[in-house]
């Protein structure tokens, strides 16, 4: 399979994250699995806006995220609900846009070219939560709330919207 990989940098947000959504159900057909939506949606969503790292971490304890599939450096293993923004986006279950990650209380650093960062839940069809979307640019002030609510509707086909 030769899927062709967008370049959505150039475009305005609403246009750029409705093309994401439908070329990534269009990748995922068939698909019932969510490391392959995770490894599939990480590769996707990193090369149409080159950022820095692009990734899921995964609920394994009730108070505990471990890395998942994900694209970039190599990311930090676990994380504590509550820590960091991965960690109070999972605690909170709400999507966190953190414009200059060095105003932002317990950010964790994984890789030191980070400088802003948005983490969006993920939910199942029961809305209970299974991971976290979390996503590093080189620039300050990348993510506003299009991309949240951009990624959101994204992530719904972890709660089966789209999928099969
Ligand atoms: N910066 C994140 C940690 C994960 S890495 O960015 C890949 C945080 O503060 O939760």
């Amino acid at each position: 399979m030769a899927e062709e990989m967008l370049d959505l940098r150039h475009i305005p947000k609403d246009r750029a994250y409705a093309q994401l959504h439908a070329h990534t159900l269009q990748v995922l057909a068939g698909i019932d699995d969510d490391i392959a939506g995770m490894a599939t949606i990480s590769s996707l969503v990193h090369h149409a806006f080159r950022h820095l790292w692009t990734g899921f971490y995964r609920v394994v304890q009730p108070d505990l995220l471990h890395v998942g599939p994900y694209q970039g450096t190599l990311g930090c293993l676990d994380i504590a609900f509550g820590r960091g923004v991965c960690g109070v986006a999972a605690k909170e279950q709400r999507s966190v846009v953190v414009p200059d990650v060095g105003r932002f209380p317990g950010h964790i650093t994984c890789d030191a070219r980070a400088r802003s960062e948005i983490v969006v839940p993920v939910f199942d069809a029961q809305r209970s939560l299974v991971a976290v979307f979390d996503i590093d640019s080189t620039k300050t002030a990348t993510f506003d709330q299009q991309d949240a609510a951009g990624l959101e509707r994204l992530l719904t086909w972890f709660a089966g919207v789209g999928r099969g």
